[in-house]
């Protein structure tokens, strides 16, 4: 690993969590450097915001591929073209095919608005709210073949209502997104992290961890 870890981001959409990434390396806590942002949609707004910071942006659709296969080989090769070192994905709304996770098998992080392993897949924040769970939260984890499955690097709880609804939940969970993901890629790039089948281990994490939940409102 490069003294400044090297970044490929995938994103699908509005980006906020790309941009907390940015924000994170602009204000000197993350010591790396975002070498792409990739998308599969032409709309998405992290074009922009890769714009004004001066990121490369790379628009590739699945549907100009023959297969899955061609596509994710495709995207690998063009992350390992300009050297990046993790993978990162900040509202990639696909699964993520087996070319792109054999290449950089524990090097692909994810985020996802739920507690994992509970609510993967879809609209996790209004699964949990339907469910009426007390307290929802936010994954970082490590991508696998599955939806939502790979091994859970860090999570932080927010309070769920019984009259929250998916956007308001919503709102609430994204503000823990945007301290954990550059928390976890922070952790990475100090090698402080460590995998052995599904656990991940990270150093000094016991003594950190309660800075990243949020008390409980009384
Ligand atoms: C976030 O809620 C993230 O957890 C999920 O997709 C959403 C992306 O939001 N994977 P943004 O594009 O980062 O604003």
């Amino acid at each position: 690993m490069s003294e400044t870890l090297i970044l490929g981001v995938l994103a699908s959409g509005r980006g906020s969590n790309f941009q907390s990434i940015i924000d994170s390396i602009d204000s000197g806590f993350l010591n790396a450097k975002i070498s792409a942002l990739i998308t599969d949609n032409p709309e998405a707004y992290a074009i922009k915001r890769a714009g004004k910071h001066g990121i490369e942006a790379l628009v590739i659709k699945p549907r100009d591929f023959s297969d899955r296969n061609a596509y994710y080989s495709h995207i690998a090769g063009e992350l390992k073209k300009r050297g990046v070192e993790l993978v990162v994905l900040a509202g990639f709304m696909r699964v993520v095919g087996k070319a792109l996770i054999d290449e950089y098998r524990n090097k692909i992080m994810n985020i996802h608005p739920a507690l994992l392993p509970s609510f993967p897949g879809l609209h996790g924040q209004k699964q949990a709210a339907d469910y009426s769970v007390k307290i929802s939260g936010c994954t970082v984890h490590f991508v696998d073949e599955g939806m939502d499955t790979g091994p859970i690097i860090i999570q932080a709880a927010a309070p769920a209502y019984h009259d929250d609804t998916e956007e308001t939940l919503s709102e609430r969970i994204l503000k823990q997104e945007h301290k954990i993901f550059p928390y976890a890629i922070k952790l990475y790039s100090e090698g402080r992290i460590s995998v052995e089948g599904r656990k991940v281990a990270i150093k000094g994490y016991r003594e950190n961890s309660v800075m990243i939940n949020p008390p409980l409102q009384t």
